[in-house]
């Protein structure tokens, strides 16, 4: 059985599908710990319900990135993780905390990458008269947004649509896709290689893989 720790600050819905996968979709792995920046995030709540070890670290008193990491990843690292889950973990990380975890840890970030790195993605896309948005799966590097991508979900905009109704879309397909490709991970199917992932042998190209 693998361990997975999971990264979340927010409302949690990504680590809620992860909750629900595990035992069944990702049938050998367990979320051995949710940690949280923020006190108030629903997603610690989420965990608690569901039995799961919790720990908030507030940024509060760290005087710099770099320590605050430090502290971040002797937390972490108490479960042993295999795989780490960045389940809308709205920090940036330092260079030295990604590289001690390159190649195990995943982010899903709400854009069709490499359009739309950072914040206000969905109202950025409908300001851009984009007729189309999504989410994807990539492995982490020191370049924010910016490692390799392993699975992408394309939505529609509709004419009139709000940033919240496009959210939604895309969060719907995104409780989808991540357990999928977290999957992967833990089967030893994905790994990264050479900047690359590469899935069953294949290296995806800059989308991902491509399905039909
Ligand atoms: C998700 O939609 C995820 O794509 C986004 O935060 C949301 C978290 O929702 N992540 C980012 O914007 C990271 N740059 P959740 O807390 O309900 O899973």
């Amino acid at each position: 059985m693998k361990n997975i720790v999971v990264l979340v600050s927010g409302s949690g819905s990504n680590l809620q599908a992860f909750i629900d996968a595990c035992g069944n979709n990702i049938p050998n792995a367990r979320i051995a710990a949710v940690i949280s920046n923020k006190s108030d995030a629903y997603g610690l709540q989420r965990a608690l319900n569901a039995g799961i070890n919790v720990h908030c670290l507030s940024a509060v008193g760290y005087e710099s990135r770099e320590q605050y990491d430090e502290a971040l990843a002797t937390l972490i690292d108490i479960h042993q993780p295999d795989v780490i889950i960045l389940a809308g973990f709205m920090r940036i990380l330092s260079e030295s905390f990604v590289l001690r975890y390159q190649g195990k840890m995943l982010n899903i970030h709400p854009s069709l990458l490499p359009k739309y790195t950072g914040l206000h993605t969905h109202q950025r896309a409908i300001d851009a008269g984009d007729k189309e948005h999504g989410t994807s799966v990539h492995f982490v590097t020191p370049e924010l947004d910016g490692g390799p991508v392993i699975l992408q979900a394309k939505v529609p905009i509709f004419d009139n649509d709000s940033a919240e109704e496009v959210a939604s879309r895309v969060q719907a397909q995104e409780h989808v896709i991540y357990p999928m490709v977290v999957n992967w991970l833990v089967e030893e199917r994905l790994i990264m290689q050479d900047g690359k992932a590469v899935l069953d042998g294949n290296t995806l190209g800059q989308s991902g893989l491509e399905t039909e």
